[in-house]
């Protein structure tokens, strides 16, 4: 029943939430306690290039029964799951989420009590912005076994392959990683916070409030801080534009700048290394495990 749900939803059709929720409530609760004992793994899947995940993180993916994934993953990593494996699409598409999360907790408990391993494979690291912990939360109400394989995250990997360093020593001795848009859809009172610090600030997130955060720095007199914005970084999709506080919303408008992105805001921007070898290895040579 709960796959005939899914086959819809994946031919576009008109998902109605309530009842869809309905018909995995009722799942779950129709399986003995004595069934199948399932297993959770929350998977950080890395930033976007393929060879970002941990050999930990593989076996997982290997070794899943059912695997839900995310937008911001990379599907080639789906290559390593087993033929007989369910594979399920949980993230956003068009701007419009598949499921609430509360649906996707119900779905995990339900294929983990019906098919057994349940992979969780999510961008990044799980436990950075990522609600890996309120779904391990959720699951061990019902007597799973959880783990946990931490990723990469964008927050470092992403200016990284930038060749921008987050600290520097005599330049910057501290980072701040910092949502731009909280639950409540406004911008972090951490970013206050940051702003008024010599930290290297780390905004993800951060896009569709730009110029709040903009307006945050120049009422630190910071115009002249430098900021890299990297959309898709470590992907072959990646985009990169460099400026000051003044500068960005300008260079952002000029090079179409979107989400998915990360900001970064320092002095440690202008200690950019040049790197030769990144840009290559990302995709095209893709070290098969
Ligand atoms: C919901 S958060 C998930 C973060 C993830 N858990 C992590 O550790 O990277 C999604 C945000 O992460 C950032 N992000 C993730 N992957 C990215 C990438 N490859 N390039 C740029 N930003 C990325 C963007 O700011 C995006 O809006």
């Amino acid at each position: 029943m709960v796959n005939k749900e899914i086959m819809m939803m994946k031919k576009g059709g008109n998902i109605d939430y309530e009842y869809l929720s309905t018909v995995v409530r009722d799942k779950v609760n129709d399986i003995p306690p004595s069934g199948v004992r399932g297993q959770l793994t929350v998977v950080g899947a890395g930033p976007g290039d393929p060879d970002l995940i941990t050999l930990k993180a593989i076996k997982a993916i290997k070794s899943a029964n059912v695997i839900l994934y995310d937008a911001l993953i990379n599907i080639d990593l789906l290559k390593y799951a087993s033929s007989e494996a369910e594979i399920i699409f949980v993230g956003k598409r068009k701007g419009c989420y598949l499921y609430q999360q509360e649906q996707i907790n119900e779905l995990i408990v339900s294929r983990a009590k019906s098919n057994g391993h349940v992979v969780r494979l999510k961008g990044g690291d799980p436990f950075v912005f990522g609600c890996g912990s309120e779904e391990i939360d959720y699951v061990q109400q019902f007597g799973i076994k959880t783990q946990m394989v931490p990723g990469i995250s964008s927050a470092l990997a992403v200016p990284a392959y930038q060749g921008i360093p987050l600290t520097k020593r005599g330049v910057s001795e501290s980072f701040w990683v910092i949502t731009g848009t909280t639950k409540s859809h406004k911008l972090s009172q951490d970013v206050v916070l940051a702003a008024k610090s010599t930290a290297t600030v780390v905004i993800l997130m951060g896009m569709g409030k730009l110029d709040e955060i903009v307006n945050v720095f120049l009422r630190e007199n910071k115009q002249d801080t430098p900021v890299a914005i990297i959309q898709s970084g470590t992907t072959e999709n990646e985009k990169f534009g460099i400026g000051t506080i003044e500068t960005i919303s300008q260079m952002v408008a000029e090079k179409q700048l979107s989400s998915p992105a990360i900001i970064v805001i320092g002095e440690v921007v202008k200690e950019r290394v040049r790197l030769d070898s990144v840009c290559e290895a990302i995709i095209h040579k893709t070290v098969s495990v």
